[in-house]
Parts: C-alpha cells; structure tokens; sequence
C-alpha cells in the first residue's frame, strides 16, 4: 500500500503484518495446519483521525488490536508507531510506548481490575505516567469528569456500576496514562442502543479535545460510518478494502463490502452488478483454496480469482481494493 508517511501525518501505519496460529489436532496436539487470522494487512491511521476496522466475527480484528498493543508478536510485517517499527521491539524497547497506545474493550472488565476501586484503578495509571505527583486526586477527579462520571465514583467498584459507566470509567482508565493512540475493540457491541450513542459521542468529543487518534474496530459498519475518518474492511485475515468513509459508503468496490452495506437496514437499491451476492459464514482457513478468499461468497468470482493471489491495488485517492473485478470495473486490470 502506498504511503504517505513523509509529512508525519500518520500515528500508525501497518504493513504486511502476519499472524499464523497453529491449529493442533489429535491426542498428540500435532500442528495440522494454520489459521491465517492476519495474512498481510496494510493500513494506516493518520494523526487526530479514527479508522475503523469492520468484517465479520472471527476475521482477525481483535488479533490486529493485539499486535498493535504487542500482546502477541507478529510473524511477519511491520508496525509502524511515530516513524518507529516496534513489531521486534523488546520489552524493555516497548516501555515508553506502552503507555502511548492504551485499548478499550468490549467488556471493561478487561481493562478494570474488579478488586480496585474506580479511583485506584485510575490512579495506578496516574501513577503510571509519572506526572501529577503532587496533585494526583485532582488528576483523578479532572479525569472522571472528562468521561462525565461523578467524583464520588471513586470509592466504589466497577460491579456497582452500568455497561454504560464501566465503558467511561475504563476510557478514564485509558486516558490517565495520556495515550495518543486508543484502540476502541468493539467497545459499545454489549450496550444498549441509546447508551451507544453515549459512548460514541464522548469519543469524539475526548478526540477533539486531546486530538486523539482511534483505531475502531466494530463489525457495525453504521457506527463505524458515524465516528470514522477511514475504514478498512476485513475478511478472513485480509484487508480488501481501505478508503475514506464516505467512499466506503458511496462508492464502495470490494463485493464484501458491498455485501455488509447491504446488511444494513435502508440498503442502496442501485446495486447494479454485485446484486446476488450469497450470505454464508467464514469458511475455516482449511477450507480456504488458493486465490481471493471471498471466492465462494462472491457472485462475480471467475477462474482467475480460484487461481492467483489478488493483489491490494490503488482504485482512487487513498482507495485501495483487493479484487481485480472491482479494480477492472475502475479503470485497474489484474495485469
Ligand atoms: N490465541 C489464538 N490461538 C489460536 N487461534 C486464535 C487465537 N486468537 C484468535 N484465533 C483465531 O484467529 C481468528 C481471528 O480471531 P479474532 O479474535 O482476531 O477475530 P475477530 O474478528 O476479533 O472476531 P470477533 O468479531 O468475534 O471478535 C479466529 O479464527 C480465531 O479462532
Ligand atoms: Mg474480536
């Protein structure tokens, strides 16, 4: 994928990254092939900006966000954090960055510790920093307020709180260690619609304030729509669409991407020659043949793509698809 990394506008750019995960089989847990949960994915996320990532379960998005937050090692490719590759970064290397890139999950459960209180938790990462030594209760209250949550939260603990509250209560968590990056994994999927709206607004107010840049991962190509600058569309390990949203959404390439816009209520009827797209899961990556990986959900799919790999080719500005149909249809061809 080409960049443009030259002017420093990018916090995060990733290129090629790979994870392969053994699948064992049999009494002896023999390594009997791999899942490719990430084959190969290039982005990137300009600074104070959000790129969503969206695909189906089981994609390999929550791994993307792992590698990222180096909780796994990637098995190839680079991760590019400030202008620095930090994919073969020791432990010792990763410390100052550690605090750079900070997630939000799904549940907040897995960034709060349910036997610290909401002020201790907070504080820890207060502590963290290394700043506010001397005024660390008022960082805590300046912190609670700026997720909208009351100071005498403090003293209680995160069970004691909504879906809702623990959501802003784990974003305090993240930001008192003063992040750059924030990489939001599916964080409002287990909240109530009108409390998504909640959470989706502090985001981008949190982004205005503190020009913060978001990595948002949803499989919600609606919300995605509503917070993000860019989307990547994944599948099956690949990304095999990246674009500004509105392109996304208006002048969308990929059959995939075609097909989850479809899934959304009040579907574009101009669906011209993507309309019999079929709706099944993700095959295991066993199942998988050579060539494109949407081959046996894709209507338009021909020899070709059973056959060669399909490359991620340019289709406008900072529009890149991998599919030499949709590329073809554009003015690209697979030659
Ligand atoms: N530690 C692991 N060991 C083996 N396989 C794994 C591991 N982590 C993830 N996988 C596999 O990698 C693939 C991608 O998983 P991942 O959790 O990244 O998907 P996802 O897009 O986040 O899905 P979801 O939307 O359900 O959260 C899946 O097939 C999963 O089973
Ligand atoms: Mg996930």
């Amino acid at each position: 994928m080409e960049t443009k990394n030259k002017n420093n506008s990018v916090i995060l750019r990733l290129e090629d990254v790979k994870k392969y995960f053994p699948v064992r089989r049999g009494f002896l847990q023999k390594i009997h092939g791999w899942e490719k949960a990430v084959d190969g994915v290039s982005f990137e996320i300009e600074r104070g900006k959000t790129m969503g990532l969206v695909g189906e379960s089981g994609c390999g998005k929550t791994t993307v966000a792992r590698l990222i937050l180096k909780l796994l090692e990637s098995d190839a490719g680079k991760i590019i954090f400030r202008d620095r590759d930090i994919s073969r970064f020791s432990e010792k290397e990763m410390k100052p960055y550690r605090k750079e890139i900070q997630i939000i999950f799904q549940d907040p459960f897995g960034s709060l510790n349910p036997r610290m209180t909401v002020g201790q938790s907070i504080e820890e990462g207060i502590r963290i920093l290394g700043k506010h030594a001397k005024n660390r209760n008022q960082r805590l209250e300046t912190l609670l307020k700026m997720v909208g949550m009351s100071p005498d939260s403090t003293d209680r603990y995160p069970h004691e709180f909504s879906g809702g509250q623990r959501q802003r209560i784990g974003i305090a968590r993240a930001l008192s260690v003063e992040p750059s990056l924030i990489v939001c994994d599916e964080p409002i999927s287990a909240l109530d619609v009108s409390i998504q709206a909640q959470i989706i607004n502090l985001l981008k107010d949190l982004q205005d304030q503190l020009g913060l840049s978001y990595l948002f991962i949803s499989h919600d190509l609606n919300v995605v729509g509503y917070l993000c600058n860019t989307i990547s569309v994944m599948y099956h390990g690949h990304i095999m669409e990246f674009a500004p949203s509105e392109d996304i959404f208006n002048h969308p390439h990929h059959p995939y991407t075609i097909s989850l816009l479809s899934a959304i209520p009040d579907p574009d009827p101009d669906k011209k020659w993507y309309s019999k797209l079929s709706n099944g899961r993700i095959a295991d990556s066993d199942g998988v043949p050579e060539g494109c990986k949407y081959q046996d959900r894709c209507s338009i799919a021909e020899t070709f793509c059973r056959k060669e790999e399909i490359v991620f080719e340019k289709v406008g500005e900072n529009h890149f698809v991998r599919c030499w149909k949709a590329a073809k249809n554009h003015g690209s061809s697979p030659d």
